[in-house]
Formats: C-alpha cells, sequence, structure tokens
C-alpha cells in the first residue's frame, strides 16, 4: 500500500488511489507495492492551481515576459524531460552516468555509514540506482528520500525503485524544493549522502544557488555530504545544439508549457504560433531558452480572466541553464557552509560531479 497525505501529516493514508495533483496529471495505477515501503508526503496537493495560475498571471504580465521553469514537468513534460536525455546532443545525462558508473563505491565511501539518501529532482531516479546499489553493498537496508516537484513521477520511480531492491525503503516528497527542506530540517537523521544531480542546479541564478545550498545545509550534519552534478562550460556550438536538438524533442518540452496553460487555466495557445529559441550568452554562463511569438497576437487565458499581447518576434523566458567551472563551485561551496571535497569527471571532461562536504 501506498501512504499518501497533506501537509501537515496526519496519519498514514493507505490505498488512497486518488488524484494526486488534480493538476492534469493522472495518477497511475499502482496498489502493489510491498506494504509499508513506500510513504509519500504530497505538500503539492495543498493548493494545485494557486502556485501556477499566479506565476502565469505574473509571468505573462511583466515585460520581458517569463515562466518558470518548474512548470515545465506536468506528467507530459516529465516524460519530454527523459525524452531529451536520450538525445545524441544532450550529452549531460550520458556523461553523468559514465562518472557514477566508475565511481559510485568511491562516492559513497566518504559519507560514514549507515547512510540516509535524499535526492532533490529525483525525477525518474535512474541514475540514483548506481548510488543506491554502492550504499546497499555497504549497509543492510537503506532508507531514500526523494524530493520531486512531480509526484507522478514519484509514484512511478518509487514503485520500480522498490521492486528491485527489497531492502530498500521510500519516504518521500511530492514538492517544491524549499518546502520539502524545511520539512526535512524539522528531522533527525542518521548520516547523510543528499543527491542534486543531472545539472539541475543549472536552473538557480546565483542567488538562488545560495538560498537552495543554504536551505539544503540546514538539512545536513557536519560530515554529511552533497554530490552535486554540475554541467561544464564549454563551446558554445556544443551547448547550442544540446539544447536545440535536431528532433524538436526540446522545443516540445518548451512549448509544452503553453498546452499545460490551455489545459489547466483555460488558455488559447497557438502552438503553431510560437517556435523554440535556445542560445548560450557566454558573458552570463548560462543557455537561455525562450519561446518566442512568430507574428502578432492576443492569446486569452480564460480561468485567469487575461488577455496577452504579443508582438511578432517577442519572447516569453522559460529557462536559464547555467554553466560552471570548477572554480564557482568551490566557491558557492565555500558560502554555504560546505567545502568542494572531490570532483569526479567523465572522459571528455564534459561534466562534473562534485563531492560537497558539509564543515
Ligand atoms: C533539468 C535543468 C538540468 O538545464 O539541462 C534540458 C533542463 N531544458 N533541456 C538542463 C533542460 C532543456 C535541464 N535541467
Amino acid at each position: 500500500m501506498i501512504g499518501y497525505h497533506a501537509c501537515p501529516p496526519p496519519r498514514l493514508l493507505n490505498g488512497s488511489n486518488r488524484s494526486v495533483e488534480e493538476t492534469g496529471e493522472s495518477m497511475a495505477q499502482t496498489p502493489q507495492v510491498q506494504e509499508e515501503k513506500l510513504f509519500i508526503h504530497n505538500l503539492v496537493k495543498r493548493d494545485p492551481l494557486a502556485g501556477l495560475a499566479e506565476d502565469v498571471r505574473r509571468g505573462l504580465t511583466t515585460q520581458p515576459k517569463r515562466f518558470l521553469p518548474k512548470y515545465f514537468y506536468d506528467e507530459l513534460g516529465s516524460q519530454l524531460f527523459e525524452a531529451i536525455c536520450l538525445l545524441p546532443e544532450y550529452y549531460l545525462t550520458r556523461a553523468e552516468n559514465e562518472i557514477l558508473q566508475r565511481y559510485a563505491d568511491e562516492i559513497v565511501s566518504t559519507v560514514a555509514g549507515p547512510t540516509t539518501l535524499i535526492e532533490m529532482g529525483s525525477g525518474s531516479a535512474s541514475k540514483t540506482r548506481l548510488l543506491i546499489e554502492a550504499l546497499l553493498r555497504k549497509q543492510a537496508e537503506l532508507l531514500f528520500m526523494p524530493v520531486d516537484i512531480s509526484a507522478t513521477a514519484l509514484e512511478n520511480s518509487s514503485r520500480i525503485l522498490l521492486q528491485s531492491y527489497p531492502r530498500l525503503n521510500i519516504e518521500a516528497y511530492a514538492a517544491d524544493y524549499f518546502a520539502a527542506l524545511a520539512e526535512l530540517a524539522n528531522e533527525q537523521r542518521t548520516h547523510t549522502l543528499a543527491l542534486f544531480l543531472g545539472s539541475n542546479i543549472s536552473n538557480f541564478d546565483v542567488d538562488e544557488a545560495l538560498k537552495f545550498l543554504r536551505a539544503l545545509r540546514l538539512v545536513l550534519n557536519e560530515g554529511d555530504a552533497l554530490l552535486l552534478g554540475a554541467d561544464l562550460k564549454k563551446d558554445k556550438a556544443v551547448l547550442e545544439a544540446a539544447y536545440n536538438d535536431a528532433l524538436g524533442v526540446t522545443a516540445a518540452f518548451n512549448l509544452n508549457v503553453l498546452a499545460r496553460i490551455n489545459r489547466e487555466l483555460g488558455g488559447n495557445f497557438d502552438l503553431r504560433a510560437f517556435a523554440h529559441r535556445a542560445v548560450y550568452n557566454e558573458e552570463a554562463g548560462r543557455v537561455e531558452i525562450y519561446i518566442e511569438s512568430c507574428c502578432e497576437q492576443t492569446v486569452s487565458i480564460r480561468k485567469l480572466d487575461l488577455q496577452v499581447q504579443f508582438g511578432e518576434g517577442e519572447q516569453i523566458h522559460t529557462e536559464n541553464s547555467y554553466k560552471y567551472d570548477l572554480e564557482d563551485i568551490g566557491k558557492l561551496a565555500a558560502q554555504t557552509g560546505f567545502t568542494r571535497a572531490q570532483t569526479w569527471q567523465d572522459q571528455k571532461q564534459q561534466f562534473s560531479s562534485n563531492l560537497l562536504l558539509a564543515v
């Protein structure tokens, strides 16, 4: 059975097979997981539309227009991101996998055991398997605490993990990062290894990265560690190809946010009248992702009672993907209560896995 509850936690609600988020994600039919092995704290359910509605209104009534990247990840968006990870141009996932394949045992040996594993933005948790397996080689049981904005992704990945690893228990948070970190900071744990993989940090600008790492540091004790996956600064052409693949999957991922607004907020965006753009801004050290209006047009969003004008070529900024060098990461660590103790890289040196020790 799977336990669900809204926040604040009442007791375990068993077998609740109702809609998880009411945000267009349908919950998978999956009551077959071993009893008492999985508990999902659903903090998203509290107010499923409030965040999206308010943020879309704000984003479309400011200049320049912008959205928040967390709204990419409805059920289809989460799946499109999984597809991105398989694209030939999107080297990040393969590079990080290569690192974890090779160094997982070394990585987990940096934290005293027995270890609890926390993962921020776990998604499908496929790379996590390598670290779970490494930890289960060292200890009899493992508590895995994944945090993800998509309850559906969490539930699906948790079910698959529990079927693979009988010695695993999962306590998951369907939540915004900061909401989950606030809850996690209130709990006592054994030694903890936290994961923030896949260059998930890349959506944050410097201030947000500092805020996030400080909030995460409060969840850890001295001697605990964070494994931080960060994509490295590199050739502009390589970076732009990674965010503008020939097959158009990244374009679909980006434009899907308009489909989500149509569905959930009663919008009438014509997806064919908008285009995907990705450019590497070298000075800022980030790939900037936009949705660009192909013509002059007006879009209405019924549930917001809003009409939005677009000029030809006008853009909505949907995402930044920051790129790092090792010095940047060392500085971030030093300002947030960590030290960059060790870094592993793939053979082509495209990606970095950084062990930040809590000091
Ligand atoms: C999930 C933030 C790591 O920035 O590479 C991929 C998101 N956007 N392609 C990234 C993304 C378009 C991805 N992160």
